[in-house]
């Protein structure tokens, strides 16, 4: 009777743990959401203002330093790291996905095959690395036709040899509108 009450305590206890630790998770995802939401919002909205107003040429500068420019000021605010990753990356310095992403990515590929919509494909996990525990959050960015005229199947004669001058060994073109882009990939310590 006694070693029967013990037990109730102890799976009780436990219980209450992994609830703990369930609420953290899902904190964690609601984080993750929240802050790619913004990203996502925040570099689609300079694309949209800066192709309006003087072309994709000049576009191509929003991707290339006001996107990583809007990630790392949230990154510093918020104490996490959040880059924009793909298998095929325009930017192999700051672009390229790391073991995890890239399982994760070709799993997104998967998903979307399989008929689900890209705009709602995400992943997280408290992953165990060398250097840690970790909180890993993506979220796929799809692409829209929007983002077709630098990284689509038609790019225009200017908007090709300025890719090529800036990225030589460029590898994001040629997505079908509505493929997965890459993602916004999230990293937290734990
Ligand atoms: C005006 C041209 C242009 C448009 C439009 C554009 N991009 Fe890009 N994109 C680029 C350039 C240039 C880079 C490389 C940036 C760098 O040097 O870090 C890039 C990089 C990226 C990256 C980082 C990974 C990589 O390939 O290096 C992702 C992800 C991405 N773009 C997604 C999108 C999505 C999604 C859209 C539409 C919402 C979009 N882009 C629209 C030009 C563009």
């Amino acid at each position: 009777m006694r070693n029967g009450k013990a037990w109730l305590i102890v799976g009780a206890l436990l219980c209450m743990g992994m609830t703990q630790a369930e609420d953290e998770f899902r904190r964690l995802t609601d984080e993750g959401r929240r802050m790619s939401g913004k990203i996502i919002e925040q570099i689609r909205g300079e694309l949209l203002k800066e192709l309006e107003r003087t072309g994709p040429l000049r576009a191509i500068i929003v991707c290339k330093y006001s996107a990583p420019e809007i990630t790392s000021a949230l990154s510093r605010q918020h104490g996490m790291r959040i880059t924009r990753v793909s298998l095929r990356p325009r930017n192999r310095a700051t672009g390229e996905a790391d073991a995890w992403e890239q399982q994760v990515l070709l799993d997104f590929e998967k998903r979307q095959a399989r008929g689900e919509k890209t705009e709602n494909l995400e992943h997280a996990e408290i992953v165990q690395e060398p250097a840690g525990r970790f909180f890993r959050y993506m979220k796929a960015l799809p692409t829209a036709p929007v983002c077709a005229t630098c990284h689509g199947q038609n790019l225009s004669e200017g908007v090709k040899a300025q890719l090529a001058t800036e990225y030589p060994g460029d590898r994001a073109a040629d997505y079908p509108v509505g493929s997965v882009r890459g993602a916004v990939s999230i990293k937290k310590g734990l």
